[in-house]
């Protein structure tokens, strides 16, 4: 069975798409494309259907070189259940996820992205929707450090036993 991940913002256009499609790419990278599956949603229903935002996706282009690919869709109670880790870009998401699971069930599996960052000290990775091209690629440099991170501990933490 494949690890499976799942990033989490508000619209599911900026931040989440921008950290599933990082993800990807350092997976496929490392040749983990079959152990490690990766998705995101929005707390909100706002933007549902639609493709990444375009800045965040040129943005993607410049530095890294990636495409952001898939459609927004909203956060639901069952992917508590279906993901094995869930990751929120800041404590508003968190707070609307942990918020569908009063009872407590799955908490464990919910945290903050940028606790995986490796070189930044932020907390929290800052909703650029009403920013400019300067939030944008903060969030990308951002997501980077935050996916190295994340896939440094998924490779130790959780995957171990099924390499060997
Ligand atoms: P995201 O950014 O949560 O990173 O996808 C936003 C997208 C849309 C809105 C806010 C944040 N909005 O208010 O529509």
């Amino acid at each position: 069975m494949p690890y499976k991940l799942l990033f989490v913002c508000l619209g599911n256009i900026c931040r989440s798409p921008a950290a599933e499609n990082i993800m990807n790419h350092l997976i496929f990278q490392s040749n983990l494309s079959e152990q490690i599956l990766c998705d995101s949603a929005g707390t909100a229903g706002y933007h549902i259907g639609r493709p990444p935002d375009q800045r965040m996706t040129i943005t993607a282009a410049e530095q890294l070189g990636i495409k952001l690919c898939g459609q927004a869709r909203q956060f639901k109670h069952s992917d508590l259940k279906n993901f094995d880790l869930i990751l929120a870009m800041d404590r508003a998401n968190y707070q609307d996820i942990l918020d569908l699971d009063p009872s407590g069930q799955y908490w464990n599996k919910v945290r903050l992205m940028c606790d995986f960052c490796l070189s930044h000290s932020l907390k929290e990775v800052p909703d650029p929707y009403y920013g400019g091209p300067e939030n944008f690629n903060h969030v990308i440099e951002l997501l980077l450090d935050a996916c190295n991170g994340l896939l440094q501990y998924v490779i130790n933490q959780k995957l171990v036993a099924r390499f060997e």
